[in-house]
């Protein structure tokens, strides 16, 4: 009913306005005044935890999207070796597991048959397995060894949205803490880094509330055949989810690729007045907001009609910007938060226009129990 849905038309859209509260509730608790992170809920000791010589992170769907920017921030902050698979790749190919393996499984609803059979395999092969789960006392973390509740509260849209981004905040959390714990990251840094991650409430509250020009985008979009989404680093990640978005709410044709490809192939596809969603990474000491901006000069030349996602005030790369959505200034690892705010709005709008029931897109269940 319309008062379930806070008066939104879609659970969905009542989901992503949860945003800023749901990150909230995910940092709740989770570090001292000082920033030094707390989370008692990994009951695996600290003695094993500095045992730990790779990680893997398994997931499906979005939430192996979330796993994929993940690995940039935990590789960065804990220098462990860490993997991203898919549950139903992982469980089938025989993959090297030992005792000091750390098996990361990342469900929204705890209760995806893919990832479950994949723990019940690692926990067999006597590695570590922790969960990051939305649903309290679901399957996957009830079968793991500790578990990293994401507090986003019950997701009901099948496309998932509030889910992701607060197993975005959850996957920070748990890098941070390994690299407190092992020693790779000093006090101050992980202050600076606790400290960005508290202004994410703020920001996307903001976004939220000046979404207008993006709900205008999706009527100039509605009747597209085909969509590219382009990014680099933790941006690549964000492009697939927002292609996936697409596909899952618009029945769209869409793809995401790592900026970086392009020339190694997906630049062939690009035609005149295609349109190309380019997420651009802050403007930072290295090469990768540079690299981005040059790729988009490149497809806009060839006539793509550029949808640009870049750090407000970024002027370099506004001249080449058909439609420039502005992002808040966060640092590179958690720019995927703010960056997946306008691509749910998005998609949710052009669903809704194309009048598709975007709750429950056709063919698609909001949890697989099934392998
Ligand atoms: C289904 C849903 C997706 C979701 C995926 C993984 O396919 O339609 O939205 O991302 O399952 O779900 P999980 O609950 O394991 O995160």
């Amino acid at each position: 009913s319309a008062a379930e849905k806070d008066g939104y038309d879609w659970f969905m859209r009542k989901e992503i306005h949860e945003q800023p509260r749901a990150v909230a509730d995910a940092l709740l608790g989770r570090h001292t005044e000082s920033g030094a992170l707390k989370l008692d809920e990994v009951r695996i000791s600290d003695e094993d935890l500095r045992e730990i010589d790779k990680i893997i992170i398994i997931a499906c769907g979005t939430s192996n999207y979330a796993a994929m920017v993940a690995k940039y921030a935990i590789e960065h902050w804990t220098r462990i070796a860490c993997e991203v698979e898919l549950s139903h790749e992982f469980r089938y190919r025989d993959p090297i597991l030992t005792r000091n393996t750390l098996v990361v499984a990342i469900s929204q609803s705890g209760e995806t048959a893919d990832t479950l059979m994949a723990i019940r395999y690692a926990r067999e092969q006597k590695s570590k397995v922790l969960a990051i789960c939305n649903t309290n006392g679901s399957t996957i973390p009830r079968e793991s060894d500790a578990v990293i509740y994401t507090h986003a509260g019950p997701e009901i849209g099948v496309a998932s949205t509030k889910g992701f981004v607060t197993q975005l905040i959850a996957c920070y959390l748990l890098g941070l803490f390994l690299a407190q714990v092992r020693g790779t990251r000093f006090g101050d840094e992980i202050r600076d880094v606790v400290e960005e991650l508290a202004k994410l409430p703020g920001h996307l509250q903001r976004q939220l509330d000046e979404s207008a020009s993006v709900l205008d985008l999706a009527k100039t979009l509605a009747d597209a055949k085909s969509v590219l989404f382009l990014g680099r680093h933790a941006g690549f990640p964000v492009a697939l989810e927002g292609a996936l978005k697409l596909k899952e709410l618009a029945y769209i044709h869409a793809e995401g690729f790592a900026a970086g490809e392009l020339k190694h192939g997906p630049i062939a596809l690009i035609e005149q007045d295609l349109p190309v969603f380019c997420v651009v990474p802050p403007r930072g000491r290295d090469q990768l907001h540079d690299k981005m901006v040059s790729a988009i000069q490149e497809i806009r030349a060839r006539g793509a009609r550029t949808i640009v996602l870049a750090e407000e005030g970024d002027d370099d790369v506004a001249p080449y910007a058909d439609v420039l959505l502005p992002l808040p200034v966060v640092p590179t690892l958690l720019q995927p938060v703010v960056a997946a705010i306008p691509l749910q709005l998005f998609a949710c709008e052009l669903a809704t226009l194309m009048g598709h029931d975007v709750d429950q897109p056709r063919n698609l269940a909001k949890s697989v129990t099934v392998e």
